[in-house]
């Protein structure tokens, strides 16, 4: 549904920087392998800890352009001056679950908290809500806060807590789980 290399919309961040908001192709492989390494050392709370390869990266990658053409997922990047800092995604669930999709977002250290990740949510709330998808649900460590405003800022509740899911820097932390219907 969504071909590669797709924009979807442009806008000037706080600082004034201009950022296109697209779909992925194969050309942001070597950004991406960089973008998910440099949060894995910087121990992001992301879902992984775990460095890629090139290899491992570019399975990655084609694998999320085919979703996106297959309309089983809307994955977002940023762009600032033509290389990828950012990413977001919005995952459909399957079988039953069809009509849910669980959301992921994360933006490049040096640029944080002027506007970008508020602007990539509302651009994946928007695209999966075309895609038919009815609830939009995440799981966020307890103590990432900067995560939580910017999903309560855009609408999302807190529906529940997974105690100890999720490991952060050798201790258990509770996984805070969110959603939003669109
Ligand atoms: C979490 C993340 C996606 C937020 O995106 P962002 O572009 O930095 O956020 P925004 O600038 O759009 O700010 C959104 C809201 O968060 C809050 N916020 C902004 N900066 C903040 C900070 N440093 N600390 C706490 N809250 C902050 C504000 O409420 C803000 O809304 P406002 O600007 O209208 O007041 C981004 O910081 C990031 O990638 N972090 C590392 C990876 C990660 O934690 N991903 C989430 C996994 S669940």
């Amino acid at each position: 549904m969504m071909e590669p290399g797709k924009v979807l919309s442009t806008f000037k961040a706080k600082n004034g920087i201009s950022v296109v908001l697209r779909t992925p192709d194969m050309h942001d492989l070597s950004d991406m392998l960089k973008f998910i390494n440099d949060l894995v050392a910087e121990k992001a709370m992301i879902a992984t800890s775990r460095k890629q390869t090139l290899e491992s990266e570019a399975d990655y990658l084609s694998g999320i352009i085919s979703s996106n053409i297959k309309g089983n997922a809307v994955h977002i990047v940023a762009e600032v001056n033509g290389h990828m800092i950012g990413k977001g995604e919005v995952t459909r669930g399957s079988d039953e679950s069809r009509h849910t999709g669980t959301l992921g977002i994360s933006l490049a250290k040096n640029y944080r908290s002027i506007g970008i990740g508020t602007a990539l949510v509302k651009e994946l709330l928007k695209q999966a809500k075309r895609l038919g998808i009815k609830l939009v649900y995440l799981e966020v460590f307890a103590n990432n806060v900067h995560a939580q405003n910017l999903y309560k800022k855009m609408g999302f509740k807190i529906t529940g807590a997974l105690p100890k899911k999720l490991r952060y820097g050798g201790k258990y932390v509770d996984a805070v789980l969110m959603a939003k219907k669109l």
